[in-house]
């Protein structure tokens, strides 16, 4: 069997839900993937979950489950959101799959007969944050950013990987294949890594349990890292190695271009073609975190349509840059590429065929320049686009299209073929100027179609073409005649924003339903009837808690939210309330509240609440904070 296009992206910890992050990745290798099978060429596509680890156990403890009950609950989330999302993935992997512990131990034990991986006692730095022992270089530079404290002195007998010995191999190879890490100038931090030396690597724990045993020495469990990178290895199940591309986000570059290069030198096994490192979505310039509560989910931008999603994300991210996430300009975007580009280029291209040709595609020979040039530029986007997406820069291909798209608009506007259609002694040149458009909608349908499925599809279909824009893949340009059947009346592609309601929207799903438009003159109390009854169980299952504000600020750009700190006794929670209008956030730092603390969290504005405070209010009222005693700590039990 032919080797397949072979294409990965990492694999997941399962210590939280995803996030755009992540999903962005996936979007990434889903889009790659789409391209390369629609280039006609067998595609095999993996992506999976991350489950052994400190990080894992520890959430795990925090919830007092064993790590694989968390690994079992969070990966369902992860089969939930790509199931919605459409990915096509040809195996979901988890590190906690029986073929992949086979793998892992014979692997290392391979090592341990080559002498590649052997046991010595290990003293010096830990980094408790990257599970790594870290070099003097290293420990110096997190002491530089502040970072002294998540350093541990520790000696602890390990299995080491001879990765000293691959130094020279590893220059070697990046020599001899100067594409290997994509973009340049993170193949040259790589590079000057290697450079500085590479010390041998330890590749075993003993300060925790939740891993695959080292063979034979199961005090040791193998070091999440040579665990996690053999994923592809297992992933690959022999006929589809070595990998032709390896996406990664820019964190975990290191790892990909140097440690799991080496494990494969080590193993005697091809190395993968190429690793495209991508930057990070940023939350105004601050990195996503829980702590910070300024994580985006991918249910908040599915709002908007997962086809629209993807195209934000291929055409808003430069490869290999950080990019600023905002709703905003995700918006703008959608509404200015979406709804009015293509959206109403279709429309009107439909529109007019219809009305002056009954919808049949007319052959339309070139009459002037214009569209001689219309032609020439349609092949020249068409190649612009290839050289970008084999590169798989996709929002470079993207900007190339729509480039085209606002050049065609230009070329209607001087045609005027609204003007040209009253005589029939210009049919020759409305049939060339209808050709030009129908044609360069269905080379888009086809472009768009590993980015927007669906959208490519409605639009293949609206032009009357049959079967999947997909399945017709890249030689579908070609040829262009015979004109195919009728062009059907064009449904919206893509339905415009309403921004201001969009974000209106977004704060009301934030306030309590007992916020209507205050009416200060109100009198009389109105208040709903008194809900059906409930057994204790029911009530039961809310917990409450006595929660302190700690922090408050204003959410920007709303009404009615304030994002507050709240000490749970047990741990700080981000929480959003719709109470803006009732309190001014110095005055809620050192409140005590009611906390709803088994609420599932859920994003409001982009930020994430994970609870909701108790207040008290008739239905036109302001709220009013429900308020224990002083005496109440933090973390006390509401019943
Ligand atoms: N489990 C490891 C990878 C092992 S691969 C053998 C891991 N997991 S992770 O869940 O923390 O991150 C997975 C990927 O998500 C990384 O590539 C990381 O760069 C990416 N992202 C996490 N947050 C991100 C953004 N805010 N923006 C873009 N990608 C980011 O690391």
């Amino acid at each position: 069997m032919a080797k397949p296009f072979y294409l990965t992206t990492p694999i997941y910890y399962v210590n939280d839900r995803p996030h755009i992050g992540h999903v962005y990745t996936t979007v990434l290798a889903d889009v790659a993937a789409r391209f390369h099978r629609m280039l006609g060429e067998d595609v095999y596509f993996l992506t999976g979950t991350d489950e052994h680890g400190q990080k894992v156990e520890k959430a795990a403890a925090a919830r007092g489950i064993a790590p694989k009950a968390l690994a079992d609950e969070v990966v369902q989330n992860y089969y939930d959101v790509f199931g919605r999302m459409g990915f096509t993935h040809d195996r979901f992997i988890r590190t906690t799959d029986a073929d992949h512990r086979e793998v892992v131990q014979a692997r290392f034990r391979q090592l341990l007969e080559t002498g590649d991986i052997y046991k010595a006692t290990y003293k010096g730095l830990y980094s408790v944050s990257d599970e790594a022992f870290v070099t003097e270089t290293q420990a110096k530079e997190l002491q530089a950013q502040g970072l002294a404290h998540q350093l541990v002195e520790l000696e602890e007998e390990t299995y080491f990987f001879r990765l000293s010995k691959y130094g020279q191999p590893l220059l070697d190879f990046y020599a001899a294949h100067p594409a290997f890490v994509q973009p340049d100038f993170r193949f040259n931090e790589v590079k000057r890594f290697v450079e500085g030396g590479l010390q041998d690597l330890s590749i075993s724990r003993t300060s925790i349990t939740w891993g695959i045993p080292v063979p034979d020495d199961p005090k040791h469990v193998v070091y999440v890292w040579f665990d996690a990178l053999l994923n592809y290895l297992t992933g690959a199940k022999g006929q589809a190695w070595p990998p032709d591309l390896q996406l990664v986000g820019k964190d975990i570059l290191r790892f990909h271009a140097v440690y799991w290069p080496a494990f494969l030198m080590a193993m005697g096994l091809e190395l993968p073609k190429a690793i495209l490192a991508h930057g990070w979505w940023l939350m105004g310039s601050d990195k996503m975190s829980k702590s910070k509560g300024n994580i985006v989910r991918p249910d908040t931008l599915l709002r908007f349509g997962n086809d629209a999603m993807r195209y934000f994300f291929m055409r808003d991210m430069q490869i290999g840059h950080d990019r600023e996430f905002s709703f905003e300009s995700l918006m703008d975007r959608l509404n200015a590429d979406l709804a009015n580009g293509l959206g109403n280029l279709a429309s009107r291209s439909l529109s007019m065929l219809r009305r002056y040709r009954d919808g049949v595609v007319p052959e339309g020979a070139a009459t002037d320049d214009d569209d001689r040039a219309a032609m020439d530029q349609l092949k020249i986007a068409q190649n612009a686009y290839f050289e970008a997406a084999r590169h798989h820069d996709f929002g470079g291909a993207l900007e190339h299209l729509w480039a085209y798209l606002r050049w065609l608009d230009g070329y209607i506007v001087k045609a005027e073929p609204w003007k040209l259609a009253k005589d029939p002694v210009h049919a020759a040149k409305l049939d060339a100027v209808l050709a030009n458009l129908y044609r360069a909608l269905r080379a888009t349908a086809l472009m768009v179609a590993p980015v927007m499925p669906d959208l490519a599809q409605a639009l293949w279909e609206d032009l009357g073409l049959e079967g999947r824009a997909a399945d017709r893949g890249f030689q579908g340009f070609e040829p262009f005649s015979p004109a195919p059947g009728p062009v059907r009346d064009p449904r919206p592609l893509f339905a415009r924003i309403d921004k201001e309601q969009e974000l209106k929207a977004m704060e009301e799903m934030s306030a309590p339903s007992t916020q209507e438009a205050a009416a200060p003159s109100a009198p009389a109390l109105d208040v709903p009837p008194v809900k059906e009854d409930i057994d204790y169980d029911t009530f039961a299952r809310t917990d409450l808690r006595v929660g302190l504000i700690l922090e408050a600020e204003e959410v920007p750009k709303s009404k009615k939210l304030i994002k507050m700190k709240v000490d749970l006794g047990f741990e700080q929670r981000t929480i959003l309330g719709g109470i803006k209008e009732a309190y001014a956030p110095a005055d809620l730092v050192g409140k005590r509240v009611v906390v709803v603390a088994n609420l599932a969290p859920r994003a409001l504005m982009g930020i994430e609440s994970h609870g909701m405070l108790l207040a008290a209010s008739d239905n036109n009222s302001k709220p009013y904070l429900v308020a224990p005693p002083d005496d109440a700590l933090p973390g006390f039990i509401v019943k």
